[in-house]
């Protein structure tokens, strides 16, 4: 659906034309999962599918909010705010909670949300929604925040309001996305660096397992948790405030002081991951895609083996893309539990790439895999 169709059911839904129109993105991680929250390196890019939403202020105090692509359409004011709706306007109503905190009033606006990312695919489409309500709203309240500050608050929305405790990089790389580049950065610190994407010859290649993701939100949690302990026990030796503040020989060194072996196994993930950011970092500045290949292939093992956030789906994917012609690496995206994979390939090898793991990922799994050639975008902006 384009802006002008957008613009229609605008009309269509609320008898009046949208003022303004606002484009936040979906993100695409390359390498560093389950980094963020542990203090390390990640490297995500801002895909050019996204969210759209449309406004117009209104009368009252009243927020009408529909979607072209979910259910149902909800009226909600400054009561509702307290009622945690389950559906999809907690995200909205999180960022929106944050800014009447903050001393912004919220209320009194028509809204129309079209997403084209596909839901629960592990590519952000809920940073997305809530960076694209943030963005609107430092707009029209006139709060004048930077999009850093406006990532913070989305990622506090989510922690708080909808319950999930999330790392900073999806609304980062939904707010910070820059065509053509990754974003190199930080999550202790927040120091970001744009990396130009020079894949020349090559594709990124988003393929969606179709798997639902179930209770991917509490296996989330648990693992920040199982972090986290394994933190408190290496403490008691060696001061630590995330897992990602070492390296492998630090590991080594402190790792045995965990008492838990699951927690062991995914601290080391932690520390390993991180380092292959580092790696990957140098080898994409050099242009050895086939080092950053490499890493891509040995991220997926230990988010398998050590972290255990794959599931069949996700290993069909990956593990058979990995021994495709022209591939140089493949490895899951995002949380895990289902959603994506992401796949560094030879261009002209896409085509025959999409028809072999199609037919392979059926026979193995029963599912159909949807795959997308990723175009690399900018962050969260307005149109109009
Ligand atoms: C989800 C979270 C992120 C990050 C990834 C795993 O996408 O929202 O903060 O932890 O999982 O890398």
């Amino acid at each position: 659906m384009n802006i002008q169709e957008l613009n229609e059911r605008f009309q269509e839904i609320y008898g009046h034309k949208a003022e303004h129109a606002f484009f936040a993105p979906g993100r695409v991680n390359l390498i560093g999962e389950h980094t963020d929250y542990n203090g390390g390196l990640v490297l995500p890019c801002a895909l050019s599918f996204g969210t759209y939403l449309l406004i117009a202020p209104r009368e009252d105090k009243l927020n009408r909010f529909s979607s072209v692509n979910m259910e149902s359409s909800y009226v909600a004011d400054a009561e509702t705010l307290k009622n945690n709706p389950k559906s999809w306007i907690k995200y909205p109503l999180g960022v929106m909670k944050e800014f009447e905190q903050k001393g912004f009033d919220v209320w009194g606006y028509d809204l129309l949300y079209y997403g084209n990312i596909p839901n629960g695919a592990g590519l952000s489409s809920s940073a997305s929604i809530e960076i694209v309500t943030a963005v609107m709203l430092n707009e029209l309240t006139t709060a004048n925040l930077d999009m850093v500050e406006l990532v913070k608050i989305s990622q506090k929305a989510e922690n708080e309001y909808v319950g999930m405790n999330c790392g900073i990089m999806d609304q980062f790389a939904v707010g910070m996305g820059k065509t053509d580049h990754a974003i190199a950065l930080d999550c202790a610190t927040l120091d970001y660096q744009y990396l130009p994407l020079n894949i020349k010859g090559y594709k990124l290649v988003i393929t969606n397992t179709n798997k639902t993701r179930g209770l991917a939100d509490s296996k989330y949690n648990e693992r920040r948790q199982q972090c986290d302990d394994a933190i408190s026990d290496i403490s008691a030796v060696h001061e630590i405030d995330f897992l990602c503040q070492m390296n492998e020989k630090d590991f080594e060194k402190y790792g045995t002081q965990i008492k838990n072996p699951v927690n062991f196994q995914r601290a080391k993930h932690a520390v390993s991951e991180n380092q292959r950011v580092i790696k990957s970092i140098d080898a994409l500045k050099t242009g050895d895609l086939v080092t950053f290949g490499k890493l891509m292939n040995e991220s997926h093992r230990s988010l398998k083996e050590d972290y255990e956030v794959t599931c069949k789906e996700l290993d069909t994917l990956a593990e058979e893309s990995q021994k495709s012609a022209g591939v140089l690496g493949s490895r899951m995206t995002g949380g895990g539990f289902g959603g994506c994979t992401v796949t560094l390939i030879e261009e002209d090898k896409v085509d025959e790439f999409i028809e072999k793991i199609s037919k392979i990922y059926k026979e193995k799994t029963g599912l159909e895999a949807s795959f997308y050639v990723a175009d690399i975008g900018d962050g969260a902006h307005k149109i109009y």
